[in-house]
């Protein structure tokens, strides 16, 4: 007697999603994730490509908001005036890495007299740049409060202090705004080391 059941057809490999479209469908649900607030930490999952590494000793930077082929220099910063958002730009490929939120930038310019020793052995001519993702929920830190020369993030109002290693001094923040140490080479801003820590929020738990 026959069988009345139907096997289903076998799925060829030309029906399986292929390893570039899994990774495609990954990176769609994690940048998803992060912009519903569901990630609160997200590390570069593809760091093999350029674009998502975190900045590099070399690196320049470009601002968000302008060309992002055109490096920054200390002199386009005017002193403690509204932070200009940055990303890191690989020199080598010509490109900002662009690919990850956590590699936005937070830069000032302030006066290097008034920094205590860490904070200005990582200034390049005054400017200053710190990960521009609160370490309470991720929201971008973008304001200057000239009064108490205070970074601030307006979701919870944490501020953090941009003269002492962006220690927190107000607010819910957990910890630190990472720090990213910075040098000059014919007037342009030079990534000089990594994050003092890693960005985003994170908790110390
Ligand atoms: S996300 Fe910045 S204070 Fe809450």
């Amino acid at each position: 007697m026959k069988d009345s059941k139907k096997t289903p057809p076998a799925a060829s490999a030309a029906d399986a999603p292929s390893c570039e479209q899994r990774r495609q469908a990954l990176k769609i649900a994690v940048v998803g994730m992060a912009g519903l607030g569901l990630l609160r930490h997200v590390e570069p999952t593809f760091a093999d490509e350029a674009a998502d590494l975190r900045p590099q000793p070399g690196d320049r930077l470009v601002d968000i908001n302008g060309d992002l082929a055109k490096p920054l220099k200390a002199d386009d910063i005017k002193l403690a005036s509204k932070p200009i958002l940055a990303f890191p730009f690989d020199p080598a490929g010509k490109k900002a890495r662009d690919g990850s939120r956590l590699n936005k930038l937070l830069l000032i310019k302030l006066d290097a007299g008034a920094m205590n020793a860490d904070t200005k052995a990582r200034s390049a001519a005054g400017v200053l740049a710190f990960s521009a993702i609160c370490t309470h929920q991720g929201c971008d830190v973008s304001e200057f409060l000239p009064e108490d020369k205070n970074l601030l993030c307006f979701c919870h109002f944490s501020k953090y202090d941009p003269l002492a290693d962006g220690a927190v001094t107000a607010g819910p923040a957990p910890r630190n705004l990472p720090t990213l140490a910075l040098k000059e080479e014919n007037g342009e801003l030079v990534v000089a080391g990594p994050f003092s820590s890693a960005p985003g929020a994170k908790t110390n738990t």
